[in-house]
């Protein structure tokens, strides 16, 4: 259940407190969840007992389960309503993954030139920074998501961002919307364990982007070229940006995060960046897919969802990989530790090794767990494998090495589960 701030929390709010901190820590320490998905590997039936899946074959067995194992479970936790994410197959769902698709569509059609364009842009932005620290966050990914996401909405992006009155290159403008978006999509991540402040900032931000929206609905169905019933519209662009945008950047925080923890590869990847020289960089396919490997491969380390959730409309049973099947009954819910599936020795003995150049073959499936799996699995997960793509291209392409900037207090600050901010220096 939800518990809004106009609810009485059921929780005492020091034990709420406990378990959100507790949750955000776990999330921050990927390390700590794989550990753990280790043991429910090797122990299924404790798996079974907590109703968790950690195996490979058992999460992938689970998400291709939608009717066993719904959506439903996000539900609760799409502050600014109801999305293809949080519903189960029907004919809503249908009509709001056709609408995606066709946005999807034009995404295809312009990544990643458009990506390279937009991180071009922001690395010439971030010069005068000198090797003073920059915000990886609010000064590099944000922007570059935005401009190369620019299709989803077309013509009526500026628009969306600006609100109906606003001035379409207010950059300040622009920056409250993408901080709106941001604060809903952090209550998927944290969900119903989150402190009632942090829920009602995602509700007061969800009724803003709802506003917003309602007022520029025109806008969108002109880009879109659609004809649909207003709230059709309403709902698949609420959706769509917060979706879209926060996650990537995210995800794009938390890959060079994890690879300025690994300076050896860091000053690999550098190297063979400079060997090709500025211009070669971005036209070279054989380093373009280098650097993609290594995307996936931080990505998987440190997902930004280590752990996805189902609910149990009916009774039913999973396999967890122990000798008997595990009960699911009715009304309970499923937690699906992608984490642990991603690191199953299993399927590939060397998983825990950091190796971007692995052959994964016929498990494939695997090094994309992140994005999840089945016919759920993120749809546009190999765009913004592509935008990540190009960010990192960027990084790489300044003389100096990104750093993480200590010195002046923490160099990352969270904000709940999210990261908030990154401070970073080229040394
Ligand atoms: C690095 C960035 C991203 C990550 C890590 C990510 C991750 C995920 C994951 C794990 C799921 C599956 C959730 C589940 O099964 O419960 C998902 C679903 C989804 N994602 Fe993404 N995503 C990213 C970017 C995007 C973008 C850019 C868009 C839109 C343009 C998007 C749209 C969606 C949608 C609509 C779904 C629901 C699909 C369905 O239920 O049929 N995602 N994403």
């Amino acid at each position: 259940m939800k518990i809004s701030a106009g609810t009485p929390d059921a929780m005492p709010p020091g034990l709420r407190r406990l378990f959100y901190g507790i949750f955000c820590w776990a999330n921050r320490h990927p390390g700590a969840l794989r550990v753990f998905g280790a043991v429910l590997r090797r122990w299924p039936f404790v798996g079974g007992w907590l109703g968790m899946a950690a195996r490979a074959n058992a999460v992938k067995a689970v998400l291709t389960r939608p009717n066993s194992f719904s959506n439903r479970a996000h539900a609760p936790n799409l502050s600014a309503g109801d999305y293809l994410i949080g519903m189960d197959p029907g004919p809503t769902y249908n009509t709001d993954r056709r609408l995606l698709d066709d946005r999807l569509a034009v995404l295809k059609a312009t990544l990643p030139a458009a990506a390279d364009t937009a991180v071009q842009i922001q690395v010439q932005a971030l010069k005068p920074y000198g090797n003073k620290p920059f915000d990886l966050i609010d000064d590099y990914l944000m922007w570059i998501v935005f401009h190369a996401m620019y299709p989803l909405f077309g013509a009526a992006t500026d628009r969306v961002a600006a609100g109906a009155t606003g001035n379409l290159n207010d950059l300040g403008l622009q920056r409250q919307y993408l901080l709106e978006i941001r604060y809903v999509a952090g209550q998927l991540l944290s969900g119903s364990s989150a402190t009632l402040r942090i829920q009602r900032r995602a509700e007061l931000c969800a009724d803003a982007l709802r506003a917003r929206i309602a007022d520029v609905n025109g806008d969108i169905q002109g880009a879109w070229g659609v004809n649909g019933p207003v709230n059709v519209i309403s709902r698949n662009a609420v959706g769509l940006a917060w979706i879209s945008h926060p996650v990537t950047v995210q995800s794009g925080a938390l890959a060079v995060q994890e690879l300025l923890g690994r300076p050896k590869v860091h000053r690999v990847l550098r190297a063979e960046a400079r060997r090709l020289g500025t211009d070669a960089v971005w036209q070279d396919t054989a380093f373009r897919d280098l650097v993609r490997n290594h995307v996936l491969e931080l990505m998987r380390f440190r997902p930004i969802f280590p752990l996805l959730a189902r609910d149990v409309p009916r009774d039913t049973e999973f396999e967890t990989g122990a000798r008997h099947n595990a009960t699911c009954p009715a009304g309970g819910k499923m937690a699906i530790w992608s984490i642990a599936a991603m690191f199953d020795s299993d399927v590939k003995k060397d998983v825990s090794q950091f190796c971007p150049a692995r052959k994964w073959g016929n498990d494939e499936d695997l090094r994309w767990l992140m994005f999840g799996y089945g016919t759920r699995q993120c749809p546009a997960m190999v765009y913004a494998v592509d935008i990540l793509t190009s960010a990192l291209i960027g990084l790489l392409t300044r003389p100096g090495e990104l750093q993480l900037a200590r010195g002046e207090g923490q160099a990352i600050a969270y904000d709940g589960a999210l990261m908030s901010r990154m401070r970073v220096r080229f040394t």
